[in-house]
């Protein structure tokens, strides 16, 4: 199969394609004909071997796994043994986990795992935008920050994988929300649901104003947000923990796709053979939402 590989750590030109074996599906593991992937900034993370931490989980000298990806949709192939939950043909979406390997034409995910029939309506490129930044959100925002209906609620970061489904998500929860974005994001901010959109290059949120901040860039000093909170309220950033891989995520997400409350919102899409442009635009460190990669079709 066509694979996007890395043999190692290194600048976005060390992505190259080649071909290797498919996966074969094993016990209770099923093999998906990939459509559509994305190049997270977790992804360009481990490529660029950045903090340099990555190299103690991901390979000390060069990475473990060679081929990145971590979100897919795409239609179930083949099915392993011990197999029940899908048919060959059913359109599915998801998250390989920290093996990675979605940016090729096959990959191999337990049926149990991180793995869901998409919406019928959704293309497989939409469907693809979508796992990394909703759980990442739904995470920081649920699990560390106890979101309530009554809080007031400050996305910082609007603009990212992470940041667009954070307004959405909080939206979801009946709070007001604000975003902070660059400027040429504003209008999509807004339009996905937030109150008020502040262009951080020229404006900060009032002192006091906030019962719960969610640092979705990384990019915020603690001190800045406690005086942008309300006495009590609580900050929390993507800099702080490492959001989880559940499989109990996908119902509500896969509720959330179908009732429209949670849009994708897609940079740009790329084939397969510019892997290497796609994670250049990701390092920029500004892009809209996910940078997706189209795999078949
Ligand atoms: N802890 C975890 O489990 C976990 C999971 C996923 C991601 N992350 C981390 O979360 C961060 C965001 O991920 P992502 O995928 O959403 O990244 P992304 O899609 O690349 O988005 C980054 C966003 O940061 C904004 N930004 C850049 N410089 C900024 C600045 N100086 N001040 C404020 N905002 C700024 C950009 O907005 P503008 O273009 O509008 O400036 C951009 O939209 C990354 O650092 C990633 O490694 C952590």
């Amino acid at each position: 199969m066509k694979a996007a590989r890395l043999d190692r750590y290194g600048p976005p030109e060390v992505m190259h394609i080649d071909e290797k074996p498919a996966p074969k599906p094993g016990h209770g593991e099923i093999r998906v004909a990939v459509h559509a992937s994305s190049v997270t900034s977790g992804d360009a993370r481990i490529r660029r071997a950045d903090p340099p931490l990555v190299r103690l989980f991901f390979g000390l000298f060069r990475p473990k796994y060679d081929v990145l990806g971590y979100e897919f949709a795409g239609t179930v192939e083949s099915l392993g043994p011990e197999t029940s939950r899908f048919k060959v043909g059913d359109r599915v979406f998801g998250a390989t986990g920290f093996r990675f390997g979605a940016t090729a034409e096959f990959l191999v995910i337990k049926e149990n795992a991180t793995v869901s029939l998409m919406p019928e309506s959704w293309s497989f490129t939409q469907a693809a935008a979508i796992p990394f930044g909703a759980t990442t959100a739904r995470y920081f925002l649920e699990d560390k920050g106890h979101i309530q209906e009554s809080d007031r609620v400050l996305i910082h970061g609007a603009s990212g994988a992470v940041g667009v489904a954070a307004i959405q998500i909080a939206r979801m929860h009946g709070t007001a929300v604000d975003g902070l974005c660059g400027p040429k994001h504003l209008e999509l901010i807004q339009s996905l649901g937030a109150e008020r959109v502040l262009d951080y290059s020229r404006e900060t949120p009032g002192n006091g104003a906030y019962d719960l901040i969610f640092d979705a860039a990384g990019k915020l000093k603690a001190s800045t947000a406690k005086a942008w909170l309300r006495s009590g309220g609580r900050f929390v950033s993507v800099q702080k923990g490492l959001a989880k891989d559940r499989a109990s995520d996908y119902p509500d997400i896969l509720a959330w796709m179908e009732s429209g409350k949670l849009q994708p919102v897609i940079d740009q899409i790329y084939g397969l053979d510019d892997i290497a442009e796609a994670h250049r635009k990701v390092d920029g460190g500004h892009k809209t939402g996910a940078v997706v990669i189209q795999i078949r079709g």
